[in-house]
Formats: C-alpha cells, structure tokens, sequence
C-alpha cells in the first residue's frame, strides 16, 4: 500500500501555480457529448476522477485523447447512452452524463454514483428535475433508465437546496429542451458558472450562473468548442492551510481571488497575512493560526465545506478554539479520530466539532476520502516528527501534483 512519509516541522516557502479545478473540469467533460465534433479542454487537472470521465467517455463511443493538460473530445462517434456500474461508481458527477446524454440522444442509462463518502448523498433533486422537463425515469435493480418519449420541454425549476450537481444536471439537459427553462434556487458555485461559460461557448443561450436564477433558452444547435478550465480553489484552499500549520510564506497563482474571499478571510482572522491580485495570493504566518469565530460550511459563497478538512488540521496545531458546524454533508469529520492520533484535541457532537490548537506529533494515520486526507497531511506538515499518511488515492482524485508541488514548498514529503 502506498503512502506519503512527512517529516514535519518546516515552513513552507515558495511559488506555485494552481491546477485546473476537479468539479468544473468533470462536468464540462460530460458536457462535450452535447455536440457532434471535437471540443479542445485546456487546464485540464490529470487526476483519476478526471481518467474515469474519459474512460466513461470513450465507452460511450467518443475518441479522446490526452496530452498534458489539454484533453480532446469528439464526440460525433457517440454511439452508447449506458455508463456500466463500474464507472459510475468511480465518482459522484458521472451523475451529470445523465442530462447530458438526455439532451443529445434522448435517453440514458446508468447507475446511481459513486464519489467520497460523507454520509447520504441522494440525487432526488436530479432526477426530480428531468422528470419535469419530460424525461421518464425508472430506478431497476440499482439502475436507472431515463428516456424522454417525447420532446423535452423547458419549466420552471425550482431546487429545494441549492445543490451543485442536481444544478449543473438541470442545465445539460435543459439546452436539449425546447422552449426556457429557469432554475430556481440554483447553486452558486464558481465551476457552475465555468460550466456556462463552456455551454455558451458551444453555443448555448446560457444566464444567470452565479446567481441563484439560472435561464436557458433551449433548443440551439450546439457546436463542439474549446475552453479552459478555471483554478481549483479547493487544493489553493488545501496550499493555504498547509502554510498556516507549517508556517511560512507562499505564494499562488491561477485562481481566482473572489473565488476564496470565505477562507481567505477566516485564515486571516487566525492570523495569516494574505496579499491578493486578481489571480494571485500570497500568504505570510509567522506564528502559529489562532482561533477564530465559528466555521460554518454553506452552499457557496459561504465557507466552503471542502475546505472544512483542511482548515481544521491547520487550526489544530495552532492555539485558541475553534468551533465548526459541518451543515452540508452529515459524516464530514472522518478527519477527526486520524487527527486525534497525531495529538489533536477536536470534540465532535453531531454536526458540530470544537477544536483547540496544541502542538501534534507524527504518527500513522489513514485517510478516508479526499479532502479528509489532504487534512492529514496539513497536520502532518507541522506535526513533529515523521508521519505516515495513507489514502493515497483519495488524493490522486483531487489533487495532480501534491506530494510534486508541497515538495517546491519546502516540504520533506515522500511518496513510498
Ligand atoms: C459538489 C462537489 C463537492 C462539494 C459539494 C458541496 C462535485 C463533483 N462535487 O458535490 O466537492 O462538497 O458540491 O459544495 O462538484 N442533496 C440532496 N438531493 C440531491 C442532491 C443533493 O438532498 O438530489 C443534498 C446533499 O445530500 C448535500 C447537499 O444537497 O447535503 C449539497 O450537495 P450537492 O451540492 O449536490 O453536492 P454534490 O454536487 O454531490
């Protein structure tokens, strides 16, 4: 089994670039069956969630290729609209070839999705969606089987949380539809607007992401297109709270500033000194974080629940303490009891967990989903001593280069 072996205890210090974001890039990709020809996605992080859409892809009949970071999809051989089980249980937004496969051919078949576990993660609000555009859906032996008998027509769509997902379903099938379709309490999300981006690229009359009211005007003859995919604010998330457990001084390019105002600011309330350009961060801790005000996760622009993790490893090995309300998933703390092995002092109680900084101290520990594990490692960073830290290819679904690029930082990380 491999795991990363840190020997903490070094601040950070340098300059990275921010790799393509994971949950704008996946969904984008879904998107390209939308159109006959070849679309060109640049920025594109290589992880294994991004190898498992291609695999997806390519059985579905389209030729793909990957070079570096620019992935290429023609989708004119498109032949398939069944995603065997095995793939749609690599990860969570094989979901979204759902409305994709809707909008192009009419119909689609798959099971439900795999992804991180981090308690329920039901997709009601998805197929609720397609059945008002028209689509029939039935769930057999584990499989769903959508097909629209008739015309799809757009609706007024109105989701009772702002889900992510069940958003960016809603707008792939929406631009086969005929007629508008507005979509009411849509999430936020940045990767929601990159996805419209790529979407009026192809030639969609796409408005709105970005805001909760999202309009399409279905129905356009779409055209392959190229795009580049936004930076990941989750793994700048991850870099920041790396240097706010270990210390140091980074800076970081490639994403977004306003895409981070809500970590950015609680960082800076523990402490941080944070200098930002419109695609540039950098950030100086020269003492350990301190405690903050409550962390609530919330749909974006809240405080980011991806970024949860993370930011409690780094809080655990500063001082002060911090109390965190987990509100968007209901088994986000896995990351606890790892923690506690390397000395940290969090007590959960349902969705809350208090958290008071001390110094930690390496140890083995085993990760258990992606951000979880990119946690252990923050700790690790500044734990001392030598950490083991397994989980490894929860890490490769996220993060292309971690162990590469927090090596550049300074960091003594091996991958053995
Ligand atoms: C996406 C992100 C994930 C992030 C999450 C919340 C991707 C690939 N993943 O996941 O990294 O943590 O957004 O920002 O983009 N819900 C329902 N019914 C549904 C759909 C969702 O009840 O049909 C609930 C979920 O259980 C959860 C909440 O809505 O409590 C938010 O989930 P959602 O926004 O859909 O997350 P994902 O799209 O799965």
């Amino acid at each position: 089994m491999r795991e990363y072996r840190i020997t903490g205890g070094r601040p950070l210090a340098g300059q990275l670039t921010v790799q393509g974001a994971k949950n704008s890039a996946l969904p984008i990709l879904a998107a390209t069956v939308l159109a006959e020809g070849e679309s060109v996605i640049h920025n594109c992080p290589r992880l294994s969630d991004v190898s498992a859409t291609l695999d997806i892809l390519s059985l579905l009949g389209c030729r793909v290729s990957q070079e570096g970071n620019t992935v290429r999809v023609d989708a004119s051989t498109l032949r398939e609209n069944c995603v065997p089980d095995r793939l749609m249980g690599e990860l969570r937004s094989s979901v979204t070839f759902l409305g994709a496969l809707l909008s192009r051919c009419g119909g689609a078949e798959l099971s439900y999705p795999g992804g991180c576990q981090l308690g329920p993660r039901p997709i009601d609000l998805h197929l609720m969606a397609l059945r008002l555009l028209g689509a029939q859906v039935l769930e057999e032996g584990g499989r769903l089987i959508c097909r629209s008998p008739e015309e799809m027509r757009g609706q007024e769509l109105c989701l009772s949380i702002p889900s992510v997902g069940a958003t960016e379903n809603a707008m792939l099938a929406a631009v086969g539809c005929r007629g508008v379709t507005t979509i009411v309490g849509a999430a936020r999300e940045p990767e929601i607007e990159d996805l419209q981006t790529f979407l009026r690229a192809m030639g969609a009359e796409v408005e709105g992401a970005g805001s909760s009211v999202i309009r399409i005007v279905g129905g356009k003859e779409l055209r392959p297109a190229q795009h580049t995919v936004m930076g990941d604010r989750m793994a700048a998330a991850t870099y920041l709270c790396a240097a706010g457990a270990a210390g140091g001084c980074i800076a970081l390019s490639g994403v977004e500033t306003s895409h981070l105002t809500a970590v950015l600011s609680v960082l800076e309330e523990a402490g941080a000194d944070i200098h930002t350009g419109e695609r540039t961060i950098s950030m100086a801790c020269t003492a350990p974080l301190c405690g903050v005000r409550p962390v609530r996760t919330a749909p974006h622009p809240g405080f980011p629940t991806d970024a949860q993790a993370p930011l409690m490893a780094a809080l655990s090995c500063g001082t002060g303490t911090t109390m965190f309300v987990e509100n968007m998933f209901l088994s986000r703390y896995g990351h606890v009891g790892e923690l506690a092995r390397m000395g940290a002092e969090i007590q959960v109680d349902g969705r809350v967990a208090v958290v008071t900084g001390r110094r930690l101290h390496g140890a083995s520990v085993r990760g258990r989903d992606l951000r979880g594990t990119a946690a252990l490692v923050v700790a690790a960073l500044a734990a001392r001593g030598e950490s083991r830290v397994s989980g490894v290819p929860y890490l490769l679904r996220g993060y292309e280069n971690l162990e590469g690029d927090l090596r550049a930082l300074g960091a003594q990380i091996q991958l053995v």
